[in-house]
């Protein structure tokens, strides 16, 4: 099994807040990510896909059909967004990086080689990164 990655880069705003709790609770357990007027995020992302090589063009898939997938099925659709208000994911789910790296992965998976297997990682910061690979 050979594993082939693509990184890309978008930039979103998002908030972090659960109308359950007050704003004190809020603040407290999503701290910078509760602010009331949103904020942004440079976000890394890394696509992994595992397959084997395809004995007729050496590919486990060809690279710029994943680079074309993963414009088109998920940067176009977060970049320069705001994740709660323009990704209608979030509507009703809080945008964490956990929560954002399921959305991704979910909209990949639809759209790849179903013999294929896939993990995304996604860096909030540089040093906060998380990763699901479907289970
Ligand atoms: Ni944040």
């Amino acid at each position: 099994m050979i594993y082939i990655k693509r990184k890309e880069h978008f930039c979103a705003a998002h908030k972090l807040w659960n109308d359950k709790w007050d704003a004190a609770t809020n603040k407290r357990i999503f701290g910078k990510c509760s602010n009331e007027n949103y904020h942004g995020h440079n976000f890394e992302l890394e696509v992994t896909v595992r397959g084997e090589i395809n004995p007729d063009t050496g590919f486990v898939m060809n690279l710029f059909d994943l680079k074309q997938i993963v414009r088109e099925h998920v940067i176009d659709v977060v970049d320069h967004k705001n994740l709660n208000l323009d990704v209608p994911e979030f509507k009703d789910l809080n945008p964490t990086a956990e929560n954002i790296v399921v959305v991704i992965y979910d909209k990949l998976k639809k759209v790849l080689d179903s013999n294929l297997d896939l993990e995304v990682t996604l860096y909030e910061t540089v040093r906060n990164f998380v990763t699901y690979s479907g289970n």
